[in-house]
């Protein structure tokens, strides 16, 4: 397939890794991940049944009771800081496996080094500044202290999407490690190897065995373990719908629980906003990474005055970007993950039209040449949008930006949160105290004001509305993966 195989892409069948070795699974079967960009064969992946979610559960529950309960604070930090140097030494590799498995353009994966590592040198931080309170009381007749101790929250599953593998891997296991937990991580079905050589640079860095076990496999491996009674926690991010089934599956067991689910954010442009900074910024807010992107900026309000000049900026902008596959340099634009993203989102650029959109660019499937083996579309806009058609309410996953134009601030923010999703917006405008106004009434989890996808680990992340619920990034985010314990002591 390539001249630039990574060396954990060795030709031979991933195994599950299961209380610190690479294990077959029970019933032994395995299916295959494949290239979005060439629809060649990556790799063949363990599909891990109920019993080896059973065996990775038991291993996590007796890994937290074992050496890994007695590690201080600041030895969790020396390992996740170890972990750190270990990504950094093999990022272009890591990059690579998302690149080849995913699509995520090569430029583009290599350019999230910094962020991953950002994520874990950070959180290494966190593990050393964990600390309950002591806080006054006024029990009448008995003199009594009370404090709290933060405790780890237990065994954690973790269930990613494949949007941002290694991202992903890495914002879900470095936090719960902090916390002194023991994690139990499913890839998604497309993007597996990332997190697998991850999990073994865990072990690398000197997590003890057990402490993190990756089960790879489809939703059903994701059902098991978020039905699993082991189970004291699980951290979800991916499709609103599969969110809810987890909800659900989580009240068995009176499960924790965090959703970070999807969106539909808006991004609003007024008349007086710096355009030559809007646009593009906006642009990419769409078409990164495919569209692909829990945040992305897809409902694009634009105030009337100066609509048509964006529409046609944003639509040259959209035209001029390379769509290649994801090994090639030169690719802003990679593939659409999977046969099944593909046909979603085909059947949005088909049914924009027929609801009534115009389609300024794109709008089609990419099939020549070098992309005729691959999931390619075209970056695509659409103008005079309506706030009732499908591409205006469904998350649609791919390169498609849906633009409308409006007149007013109220307008636009009432239209801006006529959404059940609330995980982010941007504003863009010259005039403070209208940004800041819009910021206060947006209804999400974050709001850029000119700018786009800023994002850091010191900065919490996460949903209103049913985009989801519970914070990653900044102090929340390791909170989560911590119990709090009262503690009262007589003192007289
Ligand atoms: P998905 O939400 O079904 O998959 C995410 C993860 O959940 C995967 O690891 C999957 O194996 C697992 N999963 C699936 N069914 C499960 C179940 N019943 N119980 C437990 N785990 C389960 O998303 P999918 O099918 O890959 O993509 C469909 C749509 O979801 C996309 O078009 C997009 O709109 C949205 N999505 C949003 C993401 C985000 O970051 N907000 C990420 C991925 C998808
Ligand atoms: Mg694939």
């Amino acid at each position: 397939m390539t001249d630039i195989r990574p060396a954990f892409i060795d030709g031979k069948p991933k195994q599950l890794l299961i209380g610190g070795r690479f294990v077959d699974p029970v019933a032994g079967e395995r299916f295959a991940s494949t290239s979005p960009s060439t629809g060649e064969h990556v790799a063949d992946i363990a599909l891990a049944g109920e019993e080896d979610v059973d065996r990775a559960v038991a291993a996590a529950r007796a890994a937290l009771d074992g050496p890994w309960s007695r590690f201080t604070p600041a030895e969790r930090q020396a390992v996740l800081l170890r972990l750190a140097d270990l990504v950094d030494a093999e990022f272009d590799d890591l990059a690579l496996l998302d690149c080849i498995e995913m699509g995520r353009p090569i430029t583009a994966s290599r350019g999230l080094r910094s962020m991953v590592l950002r994520v874990i040198r950070h959180i290494a931080g966190q593990a050393t500044a964990i600390h309950g309170e002591t806080l006054g009381n006024s029990f009448p007749g008995t003199e009594l202290m009370s404090f709290t101790l933060r405790e780890p929250i237990g065994v954690v599953g973790a269930i990613i999407p494949w949007n941002g593998p290694l991202f992903s891997a890495a914002w879900k296991i470095a936090p719960a490690l902090a916390a002194g937990c023991t994690v139990v991580l499913k890839p998604a079905e497309d993007a597996s190897l990332s997190p697998l050589r991850f999990g073994q640079l865990c072990l690398e860095a000197g997590v003890p065995e057990g402490v993190v076990n990756i089960v790879t496999g489809m939703g059903a491996t994701g059902a098991a373990l978020a039905s699993h009674p082991g189970i004291d926690k699980i951290s979800f991010t991916g499709s609103c719908e599969t969110g809810q089934k987890i909800i659900a599956m989580s009240a068995g067991t009176v499960k924790r629980v965090t959703m970070e689910l999807g969106g539909k954010s808006p991004n609003i442009i007024f008349a007086d906003a710096d355009l030559d900074l809007a646009v593009p910024a906006s642009a990419i807010g769409v078409f990164n990474n495919s569209g692909q992107v829990c945040a992305a900026g897809t409902r694009l309000f634009v105030e009337r005055p100066v609509y048509d000049e964006v529409v046609a900026r944003i639509a040259a902008f959209a035209g001029a970007l390379k769509v290649g596959p994801s090994l090639d340099p030169e690719t802003q634009v990679g593939p659409l993950v999977s046969a099944k993203q593909y046909a979603r989102v085909a059947s949005f650029l088909d049914e924009g039209p027929r609801e009534g959109a115009r389609l300024v660019t794109g709008g089609a499937r990419l099939t020549e040449g070098a992309l005729a083996n691959g999931h390619f579309v075209a970056p695509t806009v659409f103008a005079d949008v309506g706030d009732d058609m499908r591409i205006a309410r469904e998350e649609i996953f791919g390169p498609v930006a849906s633009i409308m134009p409006f007149d007013g601030f109220d307008e636009a923010v009432d239209r801006a949160n006529a959404t059940r999703f609330g995980l982010a917006g941007g504003v863009w405008t010259r005039d403070i105290t209208k940004a800041l106004a819009a910021v206060k009434r947006i209804k999400a989890g974050t709001v850029w004001v000119n700018h786009y996808f800023a994002m850091d680990p010191a900065v919490p992340f996460g949903g209103y509305k049913m985009s989801g619920f519970g914070r990653e990034g900044g102090f929340e985010h390791v909170e989560n993966y911590l119990n709090t314990k009262a503690v009262w002591v007589r003192t007289s």
